[in-house]
């Protein structure tokens, strides 16, 4: 008798899952940007903007604020970064069709100049340390709407470590809407030498946008 097969079963480590979930949304990377638009949909007006403005808005505008979007899909949060007043900002998704929206909406937004653009695998250690390693650091690390999508974030929290890509003093966010739950998770992780904070912000969405950042407990 042949042995079952294990071909078609993932683990949340197998490289190929990080793969097909790419290759799906370089497949579908014209109608996402159509359904987000280059502006953002109402729960990027609504929701998701509001929170992330009360989060970071005071970070960009610093002088010399170097702002990473990771996930960027067609950059709408790099281009939010560049009109917070940042004029460094480095948008990447793992997806080249991807990038190739964001580079258009960015050109057509005549940020040219403020936001650069490369191509990196968040759930690949490699592309990560290449990207330290040739990047550098940033003030401001972003993953907006992206971290359900990702096949692996142990990656990411090794590279965002002590002596990774967040600066000292950096701030890294993360925001994840849950719209089966009606609520909004945001995690801000900030990493400066040992230190380290969390911050948890939870709300229900309706309620959201009046809802102050706490740290250490949820709210709303
Ligand atoms: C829901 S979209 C969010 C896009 C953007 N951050 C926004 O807020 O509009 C998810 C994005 O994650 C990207 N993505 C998925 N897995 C990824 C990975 N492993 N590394 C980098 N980007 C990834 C997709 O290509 C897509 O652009």
């Amino acid at each position: 008798m042949t042995a079952p097969t294990t071909a078609n079963t993932t683990s949340p480590t197998d490289p190929s899952l990080s793969a097909r979930a790419l290759a799906s949304w370089s497949t579908n990377a014209a109608y996402w940007d159509a359904t987000i638009t280059a502006h953002g949909n109402k729960y990027w007006r609504r929701l998701q903007e509001p929170c992330l403005s009360r989060l970071l808005a005071s970070v960009l505008s610093q002088p010399n604020c170097r702002a990473l979007d990771l996930a960027t899909g067609n950059g709408l949060c790099a281009r939010w970064m560049v009109r917070q007043g940042t004029q460094d900002v480095l948008a990447t998704d793992g997806s080249d069709e991807m990038l190739e929206l964001a580079r258009g909406h960015c050109e057509a937004a005549g940020m040219v100049g403020g936001v650069r653009f490369r191509r990196v695998d968040v759930a690949s250690r490699e592309d990560l340390r290449a990207l330290r390693e040739e990047e550098g650091r940033f003030d401001v690390v972003l993953m907006n709407m992206a971290a359900m999508d990702v096949a692996e974030l142990g990656p990411l929290a090794e590279g965002l470590a002590r002596g990774g890509l967040l600066a000292k003093g950096g701030v890294y966010v993360r925001l994840v809407l849950s719209l089966w739950t009606l609520v909004l998770n945001l995690v801000q992780v900030c990493c400066h030498g040992v230190a380290s904070c969390v911050l948890h912000v939870r709300g229900v969405a309706k309620h959201r946008p009046q809802v102050r950042p706490c740290h250490g407990r949820p709210c709303g």
